[in-house]
């Protein structure tokens, strides 16, 4: 199984609706025997809590099934998950800084380099959740031909 665990700040917004779209497409390509995804935040804020109103909002729009409540990310998770993809920079040095992985630990728009876009802004602050779930689905397009690639699904 490859394991991907998506990473924003709260783990409401950003990384919850990664988490969904990209099962969709590992659903829609058969697959979901062989991946599968969760999503943790680095914040504690709203442990235990749904994915945001915004975030549920556009799920539902585009048809796409969730299930998650918010946890942070563990140090067990460095090691549980084959990919971990921080939604932003500041994502990204708190999870290294966490200490050594066994899992691949990079930007989550790296796998749509023609977005132009290096972080998914958070949406928290400025209620674009639509644009953060064009991003979010062009990096999970990526992200899904990068995993069959390397694992050769
Ligand atoms: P997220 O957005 O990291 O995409 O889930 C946020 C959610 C909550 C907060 C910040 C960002 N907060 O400060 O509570």
């Amino acid at each position: 199984m490859v394991r991907v665990l998506f990473v924003c700040l709260g783990n409401i917004c950003r990384s919850p609706m990664a988490e969904a779209v990209f099962m969709h497409k590992v659903k829609a390509a058969g697959l979901e025997d062989r991946i599968e995804a969760d999503s943790a935040g680095t914040g504690h804020w709203h442990i235990g809590h749904p994915p945001h109103e915004g975030t549920l909002r556009v799920l539902e729009k585009n048809r796409i099934e969730w299930s998650h409540r918010a946890r942070r990310i563990s140090q067990e998770d460095l090691d549980k998950f084959d990919y971990i993809l921080t939604m932003d920079e500041e994502n990204l040095a708190n999870v290294r800084g966490m200490g050594p992985a066994r899992a691949t630990v990079r930007p989550f728009m790296e796998y749509a380099p023609h977005t132009g876009y290096l972080e998914v802004p958070d949406p928290y602050y400025t209620g674009k959740f639509d644009a953060v779930y064009r991003l979010v689905e062009e990096a999970s397009d990526g992200l899904l031909v990068a995993i069959r690639r390397e694992h050769g699904l």
